[in-house]
């Protein structure tokens, strides 16, 4: 089958009418040729017929009048009232001579046709066949009238009539076709205001709403169409909401996760290193023996506090309110760096002044961070993370501008594809109630890149999510 893919609607469905059009043209042209034909046909055979009636006429007048030298056959007064351009009319005796004939002459002054069509009509229509009517006499057949057309004649004819029909054909197809295109143009106008709508909606533009159509099959997609947006952007809202909270809850449960870490195990582990000492001091004095598991339980403790440390400093990130982002973000990399032991290698540059950021909007910033390292380290194997901040102050100056982060790394594609987890979502929440952008590819051709943009003016205005930071 003729797929024609990407084409335009309107020229297909003109194109289809205008060769609806040529078929029914071809039609039409067929049939009035047909009808000629027959016509043509009938004429001859009533041409044949009054010869043989007027030869059958003569001959019983001869009989009558006992007249043999009266002439016979005398076909002059038949011609005189029936004969035709490239007509032709004779008497054909039984032994098959032809004893009078008369042919009309052929017009000259009409262009001959193309060999082609002469051709095909002759082969069609066989246009020079004879009617033949027997002469019958004192019921004897004595011979017969014959009647034929110059072939010439008619198919020059009928050349004639199809280049009239063909040349009104080519006049009323462009205009016909024109008159389609034209209509179905208007009719379908309101099809670029769909896909206008479709792909505001593609955008993330969930506000986007179809007028009402005057066609009602456009006017049902776009009830449609309207009904889907609603749909989706009040599903949209619930699942923004639903996140906020659950980012909510995982803030505050972290922030109690430490404060127990803190407050009891932290306790336990300095009760512990306490203990150790003391059992030292006692060890020394009355069994030096026991120095060394002595020294080997406060080793442990202390290992143990500064892996708890780690750990409360990565569910407790430092008051960047009060360190200021860059300080904050400069020191989750070095903790980074000095954990990995050099592989894999994390940079950070900093560009513009963080001083005046407002603390919800660093302490997002911060976690937002803290995700994409924790993921460039978990998910992608990278030898490189690197990290750009960037403060793009407005020329005007003021509190337009915006902050623009960059995390890239060399990682490999993560195994198994990209599934969205909370941490691309717990991002995304966060840099949309900061009222900015978030562009995450991975893979592509190697490594990954976070983009994210949040407007200075919405940062300092917007009512963040809360953050524990
Ligand atoms: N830097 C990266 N390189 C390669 N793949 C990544 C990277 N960051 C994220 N991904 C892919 O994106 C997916 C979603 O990440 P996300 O942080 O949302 O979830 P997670 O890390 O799997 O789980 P969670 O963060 O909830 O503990 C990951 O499972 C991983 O396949
Ligand atoms: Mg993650």
């Amino acid at each position: 089958m003729w797929i024609w893919s990407g084409s335009d609607l309107k020229l297909r469905l003109t194109l289809r009418v205008a060769a609806v059009s040529t078929l029914c043209f071809a039609c039409i042209s067929g049939y009035f040729l047909i009808d000629s034909d027959r016509t043509a046909r009938a004429r001859i055979a009533a041409v044949a017929d009054v010869a043989a009636k007027t030869l059958e006429l003569q001959q019983s007048k001869i009989q009558w009048l006992n007249n043999p030298r009266s002439k016979f056959p005398d076909l002059d007064s038949v011609a005189a009232s029936v004969m035709a351009p490239g007509l032709c009319l004779a008497f054909r005796s039984r032994g098959g001579e032809i004893s009078q004939r008369f042919c009309g002459g052929a017009q000259t002054d009409q262009a001959p046709p193309p060999l082609a069509f002469a051709a095909l009509y002759r082969h069609l229509f066989d246009p020079g066949r004879e009617a033949v009517h027997p002469v019958v006499s004192r019921d004897q057949v004595i011979g017969e009238a014959v009647a034929w057309v110059d072939p010439a004649v008619p198919t020059a004819e009928a050349w004639h009539d199809a280049g009239r029909l063909m040349a009104v054909f080519m006049i009323a197809l462009p205009l016909l076709c024109g008159l389609i295109y034209a209509a179905l143009s208007r009719a379908l106008r309101p099809t670029l205001l769909i896909r206008d709508g479709l792909e505001r909606i593609a955008a993330g533009d969930l506000a986007a709403r179809l007028p009402p159509f005057d066609l009602a099959e456009l006017s049902a997609i776009g009830d449609v169409f309207n009904h889907l947006a609603e749909r989706l952007a009040t599903a949209l809202a619930d699942r923004n909401a639903l996140t906020q909270k659950l980012i909510l809850v995982q803030d505050e449960e972290r922030r109690h996760l430490a404060r127990e870490l803190h407050d009891e195990f932290g306790q336990s582990l300095a009760a512990i290193r306490a203990l150790a000492a003391s059992a030292r001091q006692t060890a020394a004095q009355e069994c030096p023996p026991l120095l060394a598991e002595c020294d080997g339980i406060a080793r442990t403790a202390t290992d143990m506090m500064e892996t708890l440390r780690g750990a409360l400093f990565r569910l407790r990130p430092p008051d960047v309110d009060e360190l200021g982002l860059a300080a904050s973000l400069e020191g989750l990399i070095a903790g980074w760096n000095g954990r990995s032991r050099g592989a894999p290698r994390f940079e950070i540059t900093i560009a513009g002044s963080f001083e005046r950021l407002p603390s919800s909007v660093g302490a997002n910033l911060y976690r937002i961070v803290q995700e994409a390292l924790t993921n460039a380290a978990k998910h992608a194997g990278a030898t490189r993370v690197t990290l750009r901040l960037q403060m793009r102050e407005a020329a005007s100056g003021g509190n337009v501008g915006e902050i623009a982060l960059a995390i890239d790394d060399d990682g490999r594609p993560s195994e198994p594809p990209i599934k969205s987890g909370m941490g691309l979502l717990g991002m995304r929440e966060r840099v949309a109630a900061l009222g900015g952008r978030l562009s995450f590819t991975a893979g592509q051709p190697s490594g990954s890149s976070l983009r994210v943009i949040v407007p200075l003016a919405a940062g300092l205005d917007a009512a963040p999510v809360e953050c524990a930071a």
